[in-house]
């Protein structure tokens, strides 16, 4: 497993590397930080620690087992992010100062560097600062923004940290494991759809998007050119995907059968009705008169199937099955039938997964008959697991 140190200097910008270091998880990588003392003051160690897993190390003398510290730190990385990193600690690091944990873990590495400068505009202007960066940048340190934008101090200008997912595919490509997906233009469907009974009221199903939003977001990061068709949600469009917005299951088969000859890969999240109300009344159906109500439901087309029956040479097609038992047996005759490549089965009666939840528990089934049970995992994590069995294939 890739391990990243990535330390936190004592910016406004402090919170953002709690995203930071949260993207690098989702990732798969081992996350340990380093705070500066400064640091500490605006946001708390105990943050970092719950979303890494690992104590956070802060004092040069603290007895951590380690016999120093500074060293086995430096040592391990795979890579050495500072984010954000102030103006104190580039000055430190074009200095060869070494006066605290992290300072002196900058000086004794060996592995690559990446800092994400954040800082007022004159201390990002100022002279000092300029030949610091280039002494730094001459060294072969990488440096990822800073952008513009309104500042903390309540300026206007360059100095702002980038934003995390930039700072996370930066350190992606210095790693050489960026832009995996590049080149590759995928299609994702997410939530659920509706099908209207009339001009207020509609048949729905509990999906809440937020897989399907994951998928999307995580295979923009990796590279990939993607577009979203989604059904209602209250979720926002995730940054650089083109999204779609439909509410039925007919005009999500509309934007499909449109975008998709054209992708590698469709991954169908979406929970599609399966019936559609044979005729959706023009008005408001009234409650007077009447001792009970027969709606007439109708088959809608199977989105998946269809596209397994026209699908481009070399496009790979993956599906969900939401289970609520034989949760087996069952995805495995969805893989069968509907001539996808891979399922990703889950039982949406567990508790703390599936709907309405942030993690999922999720088993791949694949058409060459391998099996993947996977743990229960946030839903980000999950999408880089079923993009990197995509790949595979792809690959293949
Ligand atoms: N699907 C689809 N079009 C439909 C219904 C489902 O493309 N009209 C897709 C879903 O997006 C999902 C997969 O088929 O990827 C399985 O959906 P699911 O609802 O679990 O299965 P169904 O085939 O609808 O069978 P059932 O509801 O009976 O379990």
């Amino acid at each position: 497993m890739n391990i990243i140190i990535l330390g936190v200097t004592g910016g406004i910008a402090a919170y953002k590397a709690v995203d930071v270091a949260r993207q690098f998880i989702l990732l798969g990588f081992e996350v340990k930080v380093i705070m500066t003392e400064h640091a500490t003051r605006l946001v708390g160690p105990a943050t970092f620690r719950a979303i890494t897993g690992n104590p956070v190390a802060i004092d040069n003398f603290a007895d951590t087992g380690a016999p120093i510290q500074h060293i086995s730190l430096a040592r391990e990385a795979d890579l050495v992010v500072v984010a954000p990193a102030t103006a104190n600690v580039l000055a430190k690091m074009a200095h060869g100062l070494a006066d605290d944990l992290l300072s002196t873990t900058l000086l004794a590495t060996r592995s690559p560097l990446l800092v994400a400068p954040a800082m007022n505009l004159e201390m990002w202007r100022h002279p000092a600062t300029r030949s610091n960066l280039e002494k730094l940048r001459e060294r072969g340190v990488f440096v990822v923004g800073p952008e513009s934008g309104s500042l903390a101090c309540g300026e206007e200008g360059e100095g702002r940290m980038s934003e995390p997912a930039r700072v996370v595919d930066t350190a992606l490509e210095i790693l050489g494991m960026g832009g995996s997906l590049a080149g590759r233009r995928v299609l994702v469907t997410a939530g659920g759809t509706r099908e209207p009974i009339d001009p207020v009221r509609y048949i729905g199903n509990r999906s809440s998007g937020r897989m399907g939003y994951a998928l999307a977001a995580t295979a923009k990061r990796m590279g990939a050119d993607v577009d979203l068709v989604s059904g209602p949600t209250s979720l926002e469009d995730p940054g650089g995907v083109e999204t779609i917005r439909v509410e039925t299951a007919a005009e999500m088969w509309e934007e499909v059968k449109a975008i998709a000859p054209a992708c590698d890969v469709v991954v169908m999240a979406a929970a599609v009705a399966d019936f559609t109300p044979a005729r959706a009344n023009a008005e408001k159906i009234k409650k007077e008169g009447r001792s009970g109500l027969t709606l007439e439901l109708e088959p809608t087309r199977d989105i998946l199937e269809h596209l397994a029956g026209s699908r481009t040479p070399g496009q790979v097609l993956v599906g969900f099955a939401a289970e609520t038992g034989e949760l087996m047996q069952r995805a495995s005759r969805k893989l069968r039938e509907k001539g996808v490549d891979m399922i990703v089965a889950n039982d949406v009666s567990a508790r703390g997964s599936g709907f309405d939840s942030d993690y999922n528990k999720a088993t791949l089934l694949f058409a060459d008959g391998r099996v993947l049970d996977l743990d229960r995992m946030p839903k980000e994590e999950l999408a880089v697991r079923v993009w990197q069995a995509v790949l595979a294939m792809l690959e293949h």
